[in-house]
């Protein structure tokens, strides 16, 4: 099976790390590589993570890149009517933490969900996966360890919150590393009807 490199398009280590650890779980010719660079993920602002991820996507190309995959994510909460949802990482960076737990003062709906849109771009073609984890927000920020909303995020069947998790345990029900398993199949099955074509020629 030949081996395939994939630039992952982002500035966000934490990101980077969950989805090379899906990856290096299995036996795989895939290889993965941070690509930080800035210019080339231009955002819209748009009300839907797959409408900001394929326009980044065809952005990057325009770039001249190919082989790569861009990830987009957000918080929706239910009684905040999917607020921050896309705009999540201009929330988190303006009113953050505090800001949100303010919002959801009294409220008694605390149910949430993440959703992780990657864009792949292989050989010129795009395919977009997702993946989505219910949860609900805590009361106060608990745990030290990921990124972003972490602290407050507790999926459903656990009572610890993402940020109390190891990145293991994260990735075992994460939005993230639901779309990135998505992903990993599609390319598991990719390669194995490359090696496929690869045969034919041969023979
Ligand atoms: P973007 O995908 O880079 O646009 O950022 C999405 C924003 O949503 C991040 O800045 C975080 O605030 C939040 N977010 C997305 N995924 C996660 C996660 O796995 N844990 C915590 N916060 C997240």
């Amino acid at each position: 099976m030949r081996t395939l490199k994939l630039y992952f398009l982002t500035n966000n280590k934490h990101k980077y790390s969950e989805i090379l650890d899906i990856f290096k779980r299995v036996k795989t010719q895939i290889r993965i590589e941070m690509y930080s660079y800035p210019n080339t993920k231009l955002e819209i602002q748009a009300e839907n993570l797959e409408e900001i991820v394929k326009f980044a996507v065809k952005y990057a190309r325009r770039k001249g890149l190919d082989n790569f995959f861009i990830e987009d994510s957000g918080l929706f909460i239910e009684a905040l009517k999917g607020f921050p949802g896309p705009f999540s990482s201009y929330v988190f960076k303006t009113i953050g933490i505090p800001g949100i737990l303010r919002l959801l003062e009294n409220e008694t709906n605390r149910k949430a969900f993440f959703k992780s849109v990657i864009g792949l771009c292989l050989n010129g073609k795009t395919y977009i996966f997702t993946g989505v984890v219910k949860g609900r927000i805590s009361e106060i920020p608990r745990g030290k360890y990921g990124f972003g909303f972490d602290p407050i995020f507790i999926p459903n069947g656990f009572s610890k919150t993402f940020a109390e998790m190891t990145l293991k345990e994260k990735n075992t029900v994460s939005h993230r590393s639901r779309a990135a398993k998505k992903m990993l199949n599609f390319l598991q099955n990719f390669l194995r009807g490359d090696v496929m074509e690869e045969n034919k020629n041969t023979f």
